[in-house]
């Protein structure tokens, strides 16, 4: 009877922890070595952390549920120090933190932290300490992190601090929930049922965010809709801030440039006409009585038919410095898009965000940040850096990636971004001389701004897996991390999400980093080789379409992206042609504008190049496009046959979900390969070479598809 018990609680234990990836990487799983287990419950005796405060409270909570977890013992509370203490807080929660006297803890800022094993008059502690609450809590999600990743925890030394002030996601959320580019389900926002109803999920979304350091969130989409801006929604708001807060999290919203007559009632939104000023102060005011700690707006204006300042004749700074100006008496931010481009500018659409917003450079508030996507074009899967980073010195500029992944196979694709943050971040922009790197623009250092931040366009819905791909989840987590601190590796940070999500055994460990580092390559190569851009499908940007020539604009159409013709593809973005590489340092100009230097990474992107000529590699471009597809049809197909040898080291669940979209990819990589093959070839005319799969249905077929329904558009 005893056994039949016991086996019944088994399964009820395992029902209520079915893995279907909403825990994401916080599992807290009983750690399965049994000596680092021992080890674990031998340093760990004790706890002393009083937490009077919401934030201390979260914290504690956090780290309870952690460790009763980790090492299924509950910690005594402690009320004087003996050996084993764990003493958590900062000088001010903690007296004994106090008498410590840490060094280091003074410049960590009030998000730092120091984990330290320590002596406290005569007795082996740990103690995680911070100037502030804040502090506290990611130092706790630290050691958390420390624990879960099998890591020794007998001698910590442990000192950090982010190494950019304002780390955000960006919710491209509708109120009518759905998401624009979004692929994991519907908006988390349940807008309907707030502010009465707060959904248990809020919670640990703010608990994952703040896992990785995350202390801010756009809640609503840049093609803004001014009602957010009203008394009903603000309340709704107010119920998300609520949660939020004691998890460090600040609430952003985005600003419709037109809500003063939309809901104001104005005739105008002219950032120069007084009532309008006075109208947007009076709005904020009231914001803040509905959230104190609101952190400010996010604009998207004069872009893709947004209503913005030039409506008005004026410039983005005057509309920017309108909003900074009603936020700056609240401690509030402005940050406001650089992605823009008109349809009226013949120019080069990849050269016109630098063209228009270099010359404002030194005219914004101190409190605007102007944001700018990773690379000049649209978050391809691959782009060189923007421009505009090192060229607006006087300006802060917040760096925007997209993790969703709108261009780089949605929800269906296995891909780890990691190794293209790092690349744009670690990216050389000569702005002071050779090693003037993206990352030290953006995190302030380069030019000694007081201001600074990085937003991800999120991947995460209300899909049980929060990011419909369970993957999907590593390119949030790695999002987190780097923004904390742009110097970790891809690697190293793949590698605690593996842990974390999966396994510490090697036998996991190792192939799913390598699924993982290889994924982003592997995908360029089957969808946009060799600096291609923008040849996907048009409006929802499902699957290929490089043949695409009917948007109401050239440049949404593919066609103007790769210009291929019976003699060359690519874009010359050289002198002889747009001369978007002027917009580069000279260091660049003359590396990536010389055909014998540029990476074969961004060659089509800047030069125009003929089907016969020979490339480093040695193929000919015709030759290496047919290498470059068929080498990321084939790479997908390894990270299927690494997964399927995972079976009996993952659970059913998860096992199941990946192996079924790794069989999606394949056969939409072989989709990309073979459409886009097919179609060159109608410009190249020579044969893919017999080495190669020979596309199985003609381009006809591929061209012939249709997508009504693709998500996210
Ligand atoms: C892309 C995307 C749009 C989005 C825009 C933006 O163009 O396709 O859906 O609104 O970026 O960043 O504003």
């Amino acid at each position: 009877m005893n056994k039949l018990f016991s086996l019944f609680f088994c399964l009820v234990a395992l029902a209520a922890h079915s893995e279907d990836g909403y825990r994401l990487w916080l599992r807290y799983d009983k750690v399965t070595d049994a000596s680092l287990l021992q080890q674990y419950r031998n340093i760990l005796t004790g706890l002393q952390f009083p937490a009077g405060t919401p934030v201390l409270a979260a914290a504690k909570e956090e780290l309870q549920k952690g460790l009763s977890g980790l090492l299924q013992k509950s910690l005594p509370q402690q009320a004087s120090l003996s050996a084993g203490t764990l003493l958590v807080g900062t000088p001010k929660s903690a007296p004994a933190i106090a008498a410590l006297n840490l060094k280091g803890l003074q410049n960590l800022g009030k998000e730092g932290f120091v984990i330290s094993t320590t002596n406290a008059g005569g007795k082996k502690i740990t103690v995680i300490a911070a100037n502030d609450d804040a502090g506290v809590l990611y130092g706790v999600f630290h050691y958390l992190r420390l624990l879960q990743t099998g890591k020794s925890i007998s001698n910590l030394a442990v000192v950090s601090a982010p190494k950019l002030q304002l780390r955000i996601l960006n919710h491209w959320d509708n109120l009518d929930r759905t998401v624009e580019r979004g692929y994991a389900g519907f908006s988390l926002w349940d807008w309907h049922r707030l502010p009465g109803y707060i959904d248990p999920r809020y919670k640990d979304y703010a608990r994952a965010n703040a896992s990785i350091g995350i202390n801010a969130t756009v809640l609503t989409n840049v093609n803004a809709n001014a009602l957010v801006l009203t008394p009903d929604y603000l309340k709704k708001v107010a119920a998300l801030a609520d949660v939020f807060r004691p998890y460090g999290i600040r609430v952003f919203l985005t600003a419709r440039f037109s809500a003063p007559v939309e809901i104001g009632g104005l005739k105008t939104a002219d950032p120069l006409d007084p009532q309008v000023q006075q109208w947007w102060k009076e709005k904020t005011a009231e914001i803040y009585r509905f959230v104190p700690d609101f952190g400010g707006y996010l604009v998207k204006a004069n872009s893709e038919g947004q209503p913005g300042p030039q409506n008005y004749g004026r410039n983005h700074a005057e509309g920017a410095n309108m909003l900074a100006d009603a936020v700056a008496p609240h401690g509030g931010i402005v940050m406001w898009r650089a992605f823009v481009y008109s349809n009226e500018t013949p120019e080069d659409r990849v050269k016109q965000a630098y063209t228009e917003f270099k010359p404002l450079d030194g005219s914004f508030r101190n409190n605007v940040l102007v944001q700018v996507k990773n690379g000049p074009l649209d978050f391809q899967p691959r782009e060189p850096f923007h421009p505009l980073f090192g060229a607006m010195p006087k300006t802060p500029l917040i760096m925007e990636f997209q993790l969703t992944q709108e261009y780089l196979g949605q929800a269906t694709h296995l891909v780890y971004q990691g190794p293209l943050y790092k690349e744009v971040l670690d990216a050389d922009t000569y702005a002071k001389g050779k090693g003037s790197t993206v990352a030290e623009v953006v995190d302030g250092t380069l030019e000694g701004h007081k201001i600074s931040g990085i937003a991800g366009v999120t991947n995460i819905g209300n899909d049980r897996n929060w990011t419909g791909h369970l993957f999907g989840q590593s390119n949030w987590y790695a999002f987190g991390r780097l923004a904390w601190d742009h110097q970790l590796s891809a690697a190293a940070i793949a590698d605690e999400w593996t842990r974390q999500t999966f396994s510490n055994n090697a036998a996991v460990v190792k192939p799913v980093n390598g699924m993982l580092m290889a994924s982003h390559q592997t995908m360029v190569d089957y969808m946009t080789p060799l600096g291609l851009a923008h040849i996907m499908g048009y409006g929802h940007h499902y699957g290929p379409a490089p043949w695409w020539d009917k948007a109401p604009r050239a440049d949404w159409n593919p066609v103007y992206f790769h210009k291929a013709d019976a003699q060359a593809i690519g874009f010359d973005r050289t002198k002889s042609g747009s001369n978007a590489l002027e917009q580069y340092a000279p260091e660049l100009q003359q590396l990536w504008g010389n055909r014998a230097t540029v990476p074969n990474d961004f060659l089509l992107w800047f030069h125009r190049v003929g089907w016969k000529e020979q490339l480093k590699t040695g193929r000919t471009l015709w030759e290496e496009l047919c290498y470059r597809y068929n080498k990321g049809v084939s790479e997908v197909r390894d990270m299927q046959k690494t997964w399927n040898a995972l079976k009996n080291q993952i659970d059913e669940e998860r096992y199941n979900h990946v192996r079924m979209l790794l069989a999606v990819q394949e056969e939409e990589a072989v989709w990309w390969r073979d459409a886009c093959l097919l179609y060159f070839q109608t410009f190249s005319g020579m044969p893919i070479p017999a080495q190669y799969e020979q596309p199985a249905k003609t381009l006809d077929y591929y061209k012939s598809l249709r997508f009504p329904y693709a998500p996210g558009n």
